[in-house]
């Protein structure tokens, strides 16, 4: 049985359960989904897409605080042209859309990650999109967009460099609370549970620094296929578990 209840259109979490504070999701299983279908790719990907929506919503619904999806990585460039091109037209069409959805939840949206790379037209919805949310109180939803975690923390090496090297800081002020500063998710709280589905047990350039103490859970249902029934029982089993930090 579904450990939340749902009291007129908001969802509430039962108060004996622990909930994580954060979540991030690798949203896999796209591509099988759709194959398993006899369908291109990029109908798994609308799929997926249309279940970050679902998920991400019912978050917010339950009383998450932060939200991390990823959604392109910095490898994912070297997928065929056609299924890039697709991908990068969800985008647009997601984020329009599902934006004005998130409104009605207070939802916060960042995207963590290279933006740079993306078509001008892109750039500019997602600095909109940003721009238009930061004002609410909701959920934080990361999208991470040409995210890739070596490539952050580079980035994030030579920040630091570049203010050792105009004396602003000394070597000596080098410390984790200081490279944890000059990630993309800077002044956010580690995640608590990432969640894996599709069956991988990879942790794919995704979120490196951040998931030094995160609990992992795999699940085998592919990213379309995985319901709010499946993120429930992940949650429950997140709450089971002793999490001792290096500790006893
Ligand atoms: C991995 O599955 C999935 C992706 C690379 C794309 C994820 C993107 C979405 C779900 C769209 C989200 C939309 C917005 C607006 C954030 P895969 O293709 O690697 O699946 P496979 O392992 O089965 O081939």
């Amino acid at each position: 049985m579904s450990i939340f209840t749902r009291r007129s259109k908001k969802a509430r979490k039962d108060d004996s359960v622990v909930l994580p504070e954060h979540i991030g999701i690798i949203m896999d299983g796209n591509g099988r989904w759709a194959k398993k279908r006899g369908l291109p790719r990029s109908a798994g990907h609308t799929a997926g897409a249309k279940n970050f929506r679902t998920i991400t919503r019912y978050c917010s619904d339950i009383g998450i605080k932060y939200l991390t999806v990823y959604a392109f990585s910095t490898e994912n460039w070297k997928r065929p042209a056609d299924e890039v091109s697709a991908l990068m037209t969800l985008f647009k069409q997601y984020l329009e859309e599902a934006l004005t959805d998130f409104k009605y939840d207070s939802i916060v949206v960042r995207f963590i990650g290279d933006t740079s790379a993306f078509s001008p037209e892109l750039q500019e919805l997602i600095q909109r999109t940003e721009a238009e949310s930061a004002s609410r109180t909701g959920m934080v939803l990361n999208i991470a967009m040409n995210y890739g975690s070596r490539d952050e923390l580079v980035r994030a090496t030579k920040l630091i460099a570049e203010k050792v090297r105009s004396g602003d800081i000394s070597s000596d002020d080098i410390n984790e609370e200081l490279i944890s500063s000059h990630l993309y998710t800077a002044g956010q709280p580690d995640p608590d549970l990432i969640i894996r589905p599709s069956g991988e047990y990879r942790i794919s350039n995704f979120l490196l620094w951040q998931a030094a103490y995160t609990e992992f859970i795999i699940r085998d249902k592919l990213w379309p296929d995985f319901s709010t029934d499946d993120l429930d029982e992940a949650i429950n089993e997140f709450a089971r578990r002793n999490r001792r930090f290096g500790g006893v």
